[in-house]
């Protein structure tokens, strides 16, 4: 069995990947009380004792409003909790594969990101995300960056299953439509992770770097907002669907400045996993037959 080492393993993508190792591989997952990445002795003790083949960090920071007054413990989780990872990796010479963000973009394009676009995050998130891709790759460690978008999943907070509560109680609500970008199943991001392991394990090597991945098609969370009501409703999810009103990000005020455009170019990875991108309608689609 080859040995994976799953840091926040009861976030949304951390539970997938548990959920979701393949055949061969033993997934050892591992919740923020049992490792807290921003420890570095018990880090490096852990991954010692487990001596893994490979880290696959599922762990952040992700409260992206809150991290704007809370600046100190967002860059301790995403910038200094990585550097830890990085350096038990390097330590014992395994590889370390790490989940980003659009958020590390100022969201003002209007193409596709690349992998080589230039990164300008607006908000401590972002900034602190950027910090966590800049210290592994400054650490020399091997490793994959996956930056996603929008994930979505039958655990956790996200905003399908913040729909799902909201449409049991209201009969209208407005859903901002001018953000533009790509809804991502955390099953998605789980399955693109081991596929990424398989190749690792089987050639001993990778094309190492920053990669881009999303469901596609690229919508609007308005867009999003409405698909997940006509499904709930086919679904029997819901009773009936509330009236949605498409809204301006002015209308919505947050404490976190929300990229305009979030829609990222993810056809190297696809390319190098000769894989089909998932349809975000279909994974949806999946996650609403696991909230029944
Ligand atoms: N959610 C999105 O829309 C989105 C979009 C783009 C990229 N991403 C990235 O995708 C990755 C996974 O996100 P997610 O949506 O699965 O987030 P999530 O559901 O919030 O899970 C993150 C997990 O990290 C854990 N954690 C926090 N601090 C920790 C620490 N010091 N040590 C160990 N674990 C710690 C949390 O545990 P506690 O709850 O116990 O603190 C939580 O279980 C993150 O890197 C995130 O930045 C997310």
């Amino acid at each position: 069995m080859v040995k994976v080492l799953i840091t926040g393993a009861a976030g949304q993508v951390g539970s997938e990947l548990v959920k979701l190792a393949p055949a061969g591989f033993d997934a050892v997952g591992y919740n923020s009380s049992e490792l807290d990445i921003t420890n570095a002795q018990q880090v490096q003790r852990i991954v010692a004792e487990q001596v893994p083949a490979l880290i696959i960090n599922a762990a952040a920071y992700t409260a992206v409003d809150k991290a704007e007054s809370d600046a100190d413990r967002a860059y301790v989780v995403n910038e200094i909790g990585v550097k830890n990872l990085a350096q038990a990796a390097l330590a014992l010479g395994i590889p370390v594969f790490h989940i980003s963000t659009d958020y590390v973009f100022d969201g003002t394009a209007t193409a596709p990101y690349k992998e080589t676009d230039p990164v300008g995050p607006t908000g401590v998130y972002g900034a602190s995300k950027l910090a966590g891709e800049q210290v592994i790759i400054s650490s020399g460690v091997k490793h994959i960056i996956l930056r996603t978008s929008w994930v979505f999943g039958a655990e956790g907070n996200n905003f399908v299953t913040t729909m799902i509560r909201i449409g049991k109680e209201r009969d209208t609500l407005g859903v901002v439509a001018d953000q533009h970008g790509c809804p991502t199943s955390a099953a998605s991001i789980a399955n693109v992770l081991w596929q990424l392991a398989k190749k690792f394990i089987e050639a001993g090597e990778l094309p190492w770097g920053v990669y881009h991945f999303s469901n596609s098609p690229a919508t609007t969370w308005y867009g999003f907002a409405c698909e997940i009501f006509k499904q709930a409703v086919a679904a029997r999810l819901l009773e009936k669907a509330p009236v949605v009103n498409p809204i301006k990000t002015s209308d919505h005020p947050t404490p976190a400045k929300r990229p305009a455009w979030s829609v990222m170019d993810g056809s190297i990875l696809v390319n190098l996993l000769g894989c089909a991108v998932p349809g975000w309608q279909q994974e949806l689609s999946a996650v609403l037959h696991q909230l029944k």
